[in-house]
């Protein structure tokens, strides 16, 4: 029968003439420079893995001392990024017939050198500088070399997982390059050139950073008259791996296992080679910043929209479970709940950070809860604009949680509170009881927030269980263990008050009745009210004043 819409129907012949080869590009032998036998292509993804993986404890390592809300929330993202990026190269690496993999050895000093330089950076413009400009940037040009160079049939699944990296790589780019156009001036520019110089530098005697470069590649231009280089030009390309003559990199902190062991840094040493990482490099480059070990900072810094960071005047949770208020003022707590949520982060970046030595599925996920509670804050950020209201003015976001965590707990104790809070929030009166006040409320953003505020802590309570839940006997003793150490966090009402930190003030009333203006509505008094703290209720409530 003769089919509609067709004068005739075409033969087999005809159709495989017609449709496109998906293996056309590969045809060329320009394709195929990338060798994953000999190691070539191999070499690369594991210097993106490395990239990845420092990138990543950077972002961590300065994400609560970092006063810029902004950038405490971009680091927040691309951490979890890189965390992600990070374990999918491990995953093939893992593929490609090259046991030991050596995921967790150093590709060459000199990047090692290079990341810890920017770790070390002591102020924001550098630190954005040596993050945006140089390593994100540099690879972001690896990638796309590996791209250009390796054959897209034989290594497509490198390919599809480099095109994906490449895609977030290239909105960091845009993020760092905005951020820095907006801190930096010439001033400020002028005086980082020479250390953003030796940065380069270090990129170069690594022969990149995917170390596409051979060695006599690798040495800088003007190298000898260069004083950061403490070497002859004759050591730096037939040396061995060796420390800088002012600190070695056995000194270096390790807060997420990215160094080698003591035994493969000797088989390293011995063998002048990185293992499974192709040719040595030149002689390290003396170290500027990370000369001294690197001090991580945990004490949370905030800028001046949070202007009184001690202040626990207002008691959400009291007036969100108390049935005689009417659930439309209760989205205004939700909103101030959700952006004091910025202290989740950074706690948890305290916790990843002084955790070393877990498996990398650990950092991925306690990565992703993390840029999950700075997206939480970020709503309640939203809700506040939405409704026009300056929140930096009329809502005193305090940083007493993380503040107290970090200074008071171990990193386990911090997890085991961080479980203990997060477990109380799945029965009836924790995220489905902010849903429904959201629902009732008729804010639709506010519904929407907590909708997928809830999603996320049901993540959460999974991500508990797989990593903290595990290193005890039983649920119960977990449970009481993060009570138990929750219990012996002080938080210093009085104290702060006497000290001159904070007055706790009220500050209720006045966003009550800015929002009741946007809304059109009368102020309720019982509402305006409203004046308990969290100076006497804590105790009785103690498992809802925490973040999570
Ligand atoms: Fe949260
Ligand atoms: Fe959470």
């Amino acid at each position: 029968m003769r089919q509609r819409g067709f004068s005739k129907k075409p033969g087999m012949r005809e159709i495989q003439m017609r449709l496109p080869g998906c293996h056309v590009s590969v045809i060329s032998n320009e394709s195929t420079s990338l060798s994953a036998a000999a190691g070539g292509g191999l070499r690369r993804l594991k210097r993106y893995h490395y990239a990845f993986k420092r990138l990543h404890q950077i972002f961590m390592a300065r994400l609560t001392a970092e006063p810029l809300y902004e950038l405490k929330m971009a680091f927040s993202l691309h951490a979890h990024l890189c965390a992600e990026h990070a374990a999918t190269l491990r995953k093939r690496v893992g593929e490609m017939r090259e046991p030991p993999l050596g995921l967790d050895a150093v590709p060459d000093p000199n990047l090692e050198v290079f990341f810890d330089e920017i770790l070390a950076a002591p102020t924001t413009p550098e630190l954005a500088c040596g993050l945006y400009e140089k390593a994100v940037v540099a690879l972001k040009a690896g990638i796309e070399g590996h791209l250009r160079d390796t054959n897209p049939l034989v290594d497509h699944p490198s390919v599809r997982l480099c095109r994906f990296a490449l895609l977030e790589l290239e909105q960091m780019s845009k993020y760092g390059a905005q951020s820095i156009a907006a801190m930096v001036d010439s001033d400020c520019r002028q005086q980082m050139t020479k250390w953003l110089s030796f940065l380069d530098n270090c990129l170069a005697a690594a022969g990149g950073l995917d170390g596409a470069r051979s060695v006599a590649e690798r040495i800088p231009r003007n190298a000898k008259s260069e004083a950061h280089l403490g070497n002859s030009a004759k050591e730096r390309a037939n040396g061995p791996l060796s420390p800088s003559p002012t600190r070695t990199t056995r000194e270096l902190p390790d807060p997420v296992g990215l160094s080698p062991s003591e035994g493969e840094r000797e088989k390293i040493q011995r063998a002048g080679v990185s293992p499974g990482c192709g040719p040595a490099s030149p002689k390290t480059l003396e170290r500027h910043y990370s000369a001294k070990p690197f001090q991580y900072d945990r004490v949370p810094r905030r800028d001046e929209r949070f202007p009184d960071p001690y202040n626990m005047g207002v008691n959400a949770e009291v007036f969100l479970y108390d049935k005689t208020f009417s659930p439309e003022p209760k989205t205004l707590m939700m909103f101030y709940k959700r952006l004091r949520e910025v202290d989740v982060p950074e706690m948890m970046a305290s916790i990843i950070t002084e955790t070393p030595g877990r498996p990398w599925e650990y950092y991925r996920d306690m990565s992703r809860q993390l840029w999950d509670e700075a997206r939480h804050a970020m709503m309640g950020e939203v809700g506040f604009a939405n409704l026009g209201i300056n929140w930096p003015e009329k809502v005193m976001i305090n940083h007493t949680w993380s503040m107290a965590l970090n200074t008071q707990l171990k990193p386990i104790e911090r997890h085991a509170v961080l479980y203990f809070i997060e477990q109380g929030l799945m029965p009836k009166n924790g995220k489905r009881f902010e849903w429904e006040v959201a629902l009732a409320s008729h804010n639709g953003l506010s519904a929407l927030f907590q909708d997928y505020d809830w999603a996320d802590e049901v993540l959460h309570a999974r991500i508990g269980r797989d990593w903290y839940l595990k290193e005890f006997k039983n649920p119960q003793e977990a449970v009481r263990y993060g009570d138990e150490c929750w219990s012996r966090v002080l938080m210093n009402w009085e104290n702060w008050r006497q000290k001159g930190l904070t007055q706790h003030r009220n500050w209720w009333p006045e966003l009550y009745r800015d929002a009741c203006r946007r809304w059109g509505i009368e102020p309720d008094p019982k509402v305006l009210e409203y004046s308990t703290t969290y100076q006497t209720v804590r105790a009785d409530l103690k498992e809802l004043t925490g973040s999570a």
